[in-house]
């Protein structure tokens, strides 16, 4: 059966791009499986979407904040029934396993409900004037058109994240999918779009970071960019929007580290260090890919790592009984490979994995195996740069000082953790872990939506996303002064009596 044809959504019509071309969306468990047929765009299809949101601007910011929040409750209502089907969607098209995609529809889910109650929020500020009979207040206002760039690992959380809470905020928005991540990201726009979401308030054009995601990035109409993806591109992304001063949101890497104290509970980190490091087939920016455990325990704790991580069941993730699913592509299997000989060129151990899986039922998708190298130092390339795959390097520590030392000894700044029973200590670690993130007995995954989401040093450049976060960003501040005195009152200069 030919597969099907998706079109780009611009100014509430469905339309192909004005390229002519296309690409294939495929499915990275059977690479035979072709999930649809999307457009590969380019900068005219930009400029039309940008156009239909900016036309569709004059409107969207005055519908009352809470009429907004009525369409963002339905599509949360929508995504509830149909959260098996998009799931199903999403296992097939980027791999990850069916109880893991299901949880990212949730995120979405989760979303939507947390900014439609903003809708009746959205709280400023007032204050008193320095001044008699004047009322002082500062308000929120939207930002403007707001363009997207979303990655395939969470290809309908991160979307949510993005899109809900600008539009609650009163922005329309142009969103472009990672190109292995298209259908996705369609099924959320097009329950927007059922939620009774007006034309062009959405706008969804797929294709490469280079023909749409640049022309999004250097569009004069478009206000603010939200970016997600690697630190690299981010850059990019950042000094562009700089040099058309637009408000930039860059969600980036991560070299995410867990520490293990000679006091915590030994088999809650185990099971801590196997989802964080292996889930999502390690492809998340917040993944486990670093355990700084004590050396009083690690022989122990690397032992029975091991033997779990080789346990592990790799397969294609529609199999409920599958634990880790296939990498989203070719390409992360180059570099989850080349990572592996960078990592015993310097010497690391290899203890499991290590090499791609190309047998039998694996030899039509794109695996890997689930990999765990010891004796790790913290200036190795593998302790230091961002694999985002099923890879996890193991580091010693002598005491909690150097095990937080080595924790922030790395370019990045997003997620950490520490599983240790002493209070003390779990709360140093949350004031000393250089990070947007830090998990006390809890591996670097699991983020809830309503919790600000983000990372410092090259992880982000100071937005956040999720709650409030994302409202911050989303809106830009409007004070306003109102006096009722009936005669000029000079500010700083009158002294109000
Ligand atoms: C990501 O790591 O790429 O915190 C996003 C989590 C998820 C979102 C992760 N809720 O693990």
């Amino acid at each position: 059966m030919a597969p099907k044809t998706h079109l780009n959504l611009i100014g509430g019509r469905w339309v192909a791009a004005r390229t002519g071309k296309t690409f294939l969306n495929i499915n990275p468990a059977r690479r035979d499986d072709i999930v649809g047929e999307f457009q590969a765009s380019g900068p005219e299809d930009v400029d039309a979407a940008v156009a239909a949101a900016a036309e569709a601007f004059k409107t969207w910011r005055l519908t009352p904040a809470p009429k907004r929040a009525e369409i963002l409750n339905r599509a949360g209502d929508l995504l509830v029934q149909r959260k098996e089907q998009y799931a199903q969607d999403m296992t097939r098209e980027m791999g990850k396993v069916l109880a893991e995609t299901r949880g990212d529809v949730q995120e979405a889910i989760d979303t939507a409900f947390y900014m439609a109650g903003e809708g009746r929020r959205l709280f400023g500020v007032t204050t008193p004037s320095e001044l008699r009979n004047k009322f002082a207040m500062a308000v929120r206002m939207p930002v403007g058109v707001c363009g997207m760039i979303a990655p395939w690992n969470f290809p309908m959380a991160i979307p949510s994240w993005k899109l809900l809470p600008a539009l609650v905020c009163g922005n329309t928005c142009v969103i472009k999918p990672a190109m292995d991540t298209p259908l996705s990201t369609l099924n959320l726009v097009q329950t927007l779009v059922d939620a009774g979401l007006p034309p062009g308030v959405v706008n969804y054009v797929t294709g490469s970071g280079s023909q749409v995601g640049t022309r999004l990035v250097e569009h004069p109409q478009v206000a603010a960019i939200s970016f997600t993806g690697s630190s690299e591109v981010g850059s990019i992304v950042g000094q562009t929007a700089a040099k058309h001063f637009k408000a930039c949101s860059l969600e980036m890497g991560g070299k995410n580290a867990m520490i293990v104290l000679e006091d915590a509970n030994l088999e809650l980190a185990l099971d801590g260090a196997l989802w964080g490091a292996f889930g999502t087939t390690g492809q998340r920016c917040t993944a486990t890919s670093r355990i700084i455990v004590h050396r009083a325990i690690a022989e122990e704790f690397i032992a029975k790592l091991v033997e779990r991580a080789r346990a592990l069941r790799v397969g294609d993730g529609l199999d409920e009984s599958v634990q880790v699913g296939p990498q989203v592509n070719r390409a992360q299997i180059e570099t989850s490979t080349s990572y592996c000989k960078i990592a015993q060129d310097e010497g690391a151990q290899l203890r499991c994995g290590g090499k791609a899986l190309t047998d039998g039922a694996y030899a039509n998708g794109t695996f890997f195996a689930p990999t765990i190298f010891s004796g790790v130092k913290p200036t190795m390339r593998i302790a230091q740069e961002e694999v985002f795959g099923p890879v996890v390097s193991i580091l010693e520590c002598a005491d909690f000082d150097e095990a937080i030392a080595m924790s922030n000894n790395i370019p990045y700044g997003l997620s950490t953790a520490i599983y240790t029973r002493d209070v003390n200590r779990a709360f140093r670690a949350m004031r000393d872990l250089e990070a947007g993130i830090t998990y006390v007995n809890a591996p670097t995954i699991g983020a809830e939506v309503h919790l600000p989401f983000g990372g410092v040093k090259q992880t982000g450049n100071g937005h956040r996303e999720g709650g409030i976060g994302a409202i911050d960003f989303y809106t830009t501040w409007k004070s306003v002064y109102v006096d009722y005195s009936d005669k000029l009152q000079r500010a700083q200069i009158d002294t109000g009596e």
